[in-house]
């Protein structure tokens, strides 16, 4: 079985999509086979990918939870030769009520991904602003965490709750799940916040070296629905998320 990464914070608009699109398609780009799955009912990241938000529900992630299982027809095939997207769908706020009164609510994504989870080197899930069930899946399903982490004060009243919720996944649902670390988002390294925040975090959990810095470029690129990587190769946005995926590949390979 291969990596399975989830791109996680409950904090809105910290760059989790940014950073889970940017991830997947680096890694397909080192020649990986990497699974994208978008379980954010805002499906920004299906957009970008796939072109469009609405499939069939059949084909999207939200059967994939009714079913527990990953059928071909969700498996979804992009314009990069080793990138596949299962997109998600609005129906999946339905599932906080279904799946919080069933006795395996926790665990229908990973026991969806059981076979199919072979046939990827890589999985990246991206997860909605909350701690919600949905999340929680994620959690139980992933091997990894990365936790985006935008500068200011309140992304660091935040991490505690996540800690905590991510240490209670750990001894209850998955034991496997590790945190690979925080990355820094919207970054600048003059202010003072930026110091200080790298130390209180670095008491918690490890750092990416890569540090992604805020540019426009990044709106304009989700805007005609391309990645940084073909949008504006010579970025500093760019580079900083090639550097991480080196930092994935290399921390983990
Ligand atoms: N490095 C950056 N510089 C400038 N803008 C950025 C950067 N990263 C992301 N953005 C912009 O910030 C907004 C939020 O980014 P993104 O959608 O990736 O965050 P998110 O954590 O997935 O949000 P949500 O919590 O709503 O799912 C988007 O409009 C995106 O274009
Ligand atoms: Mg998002």
């Amino acid at each position: 079985m291969g990596f399975i990464i989830s791109i996680t914070n409950q904090k809105g608009g910290v760059a989790k999509t940014t950073t889970a699109l940017h991830l997947a398609i680096g890694l397909s780009e080192n020649h990986k086979k990497t699974l994208f799955i978008d379980l954010d009912p805002q499906r920004n990241a299906t957009g970008i990918l796939l072109k469009q938000t609405d499939f069939p529900i059949d084909s999207t992630v939200y059967t994939a939870f009714q079913k527990k299982i990953i059928t071909g027809d969700m498996v979804h095939t992009t314009t990069y030769d080793n990138l596949f997207v299962i997109p998600s769908s609005i129906q999946i706020v339905e599932l906080e009520n279904s799946l919080s009164g069933a006795i395996d609510g926790f665990f229908r994504l990973s026991e969806s991904m059981r076979d199919i989870a072979k046939e990827f080197q890589y999985i990246i899930l991206d997860c909605p602003p909350s701690l919600s069930v949905i999340t929680v899946n994620a959690l139980v399903a992933a091997t990894h965490i990365i936790i985006p982490l935008q500068v200011s004060k309140f992304s660091i009243d935040g991490i505690n709750g996540l800690l905590d919720v991510i240490s209670t996944i750990q001894k209850r649902y998955n034991a496997k799940l590790k945190i690979m670390g925080g990355l820094f988002t919207f970054y600048d390294e003059r202010t003072t916040m930026a110091k200080m925040m790298n130390d209180m975090i670095l008491k918690k959990i490890s750092i990416f070296k890569a540090k992604i810095p805020r540019s426009v470029s990044v709106e304009e690129a989700h805007m005609v629905k391309r990645s940084l990587y073909d949008y504006a190769p010579k970025n500093k946005v760019t580079q900083a998320y090639s550097k991480m995926v080196m930092e994935v590949i290399h921390g983990l390979e």
